[in-house]
């Protein structure tokens, strides 16, 4: 029989442009930045014992690759590569993502075939909500260690999909790697959030309590998570809290069964957020 490919661990984190600035700028060992990276060290630490072939990494695009001219809702990149995007002060300088075609167009045919309506990106610049999440959990290569399929949800432009839609989509993608008959090792990354607001009246909202019992229902019940309505994430978690329903696809591919928690950490603030994160493994 043919090895398939498997999903064998998730990870979730914000994604603060800032932190991708301190890093660019070799400024992590500054006392403001200090204790965020520390909780990063042992991610790592995983990562090096953990390498995937590739990672499924659900972001958001902040109106770099796509405007209000065009929004997918679910966007799946196809490219051979990826560009880092202008964001308005030049490209970061990181790695180029090189994609995986091949298993991007088999969950793109498998997904959709499951009824969810995929837009095919096949040229797609990736800006931090992509590229800072990388450069937390790989530090500064000169090429990323593994393939990147790109997958851009959009929370910016409501109707925004809802955390039931995204949890099931977690579920189509995972059946999707598993039908996919190459023996690759993939991680789903969930990326974005925690609480945070960037403009209006409560700008620089910052919500422990929600945030931290996120964190355990989303460890312990998805299903329950997966109910927290728009409003309740907007008015608890404030305007960019909505960010974390892309966390739910992430859990929604994991195995049906409790995951082990490798690690667990929540720092406030990095720039106007509250950074959380977590590594899940399949049992
Ligand atoms: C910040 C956070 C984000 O998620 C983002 O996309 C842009 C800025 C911030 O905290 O500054
Ligand atoms: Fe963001």
């Amino acid at each position: 029989m043919t090895a398939m490919a498997r999903i064998t661990s998730s990870v979730y984190t914000s994604h603060v442009p800032a932190i991708g600035v301190a890093m660019d700028l070799g400024k992590t060992e500054e006392p403001y930045w200090r204790p965020l990276f520390a909780g990063y060290e042992p991610s790592r630490r995983w990562m090096a014992e953990n390498t995937p072939d590739v990672v499924f990494l659900v972001y958001n695009d902040h109106a770099n690759a796509f405007s209000l001219d065009l929004i997918p809702t679910f966007a799946i990149g196809c490219a051979e590569h990826f560009q880092p995007a202008d964001e308005g002060w030049g490209p970061r300088p990181v790695p180029v993502v090189k994609g995986h075609p091949e298993l991007a167009s088999h969950i793109a045919q498998s997904v959709i075939q499951d009824d969810f309506d995929l837009t095919i990106a096949n040229k797609m610049d990736v800006d931090h909500g992509l590229t800072v999440p990388l450069s937390l959990m790989f530090g500064q290569p000169q090429q990323w260690p593994c393939a990147v399929i790109p997958f851009a949800v959009n929370v910016v432009q409501y109707p925004v999909p809802s955390g039931r839609r995204c949890l099931a989509l977690g579920r189509a993608i995972r059946k999707a790697v598993e039908s996919f008959d190459q023996p690759l090792k993939v991680q789903i990354w969930g990326t974005g959030g925690m609480s945070h607001q960037l403009q209006g009246a409560r700008a620089g909202l910052i919500n422990k309590d929600f945030d931290n019992a996120f964190l355990d229902r989303l460890i312990a019940d998805p299903e329950a998570a997966s109910q927290i309505p728009h409003i309740d994430y907007v008015r608890e978690a404030g305007s960019e809290g909505i960010e974390l329903v892309m966390w739910l696809i992430a859990r929604g591919a994991m195995d049906d069964v409790p995951p082990k928690l490798v690690h667990r950490f929540y720092h406030v603030p990095a720039s106007n957020t509250a950074v959380g994160h977590l590594i899940l493994e399949n049992p």
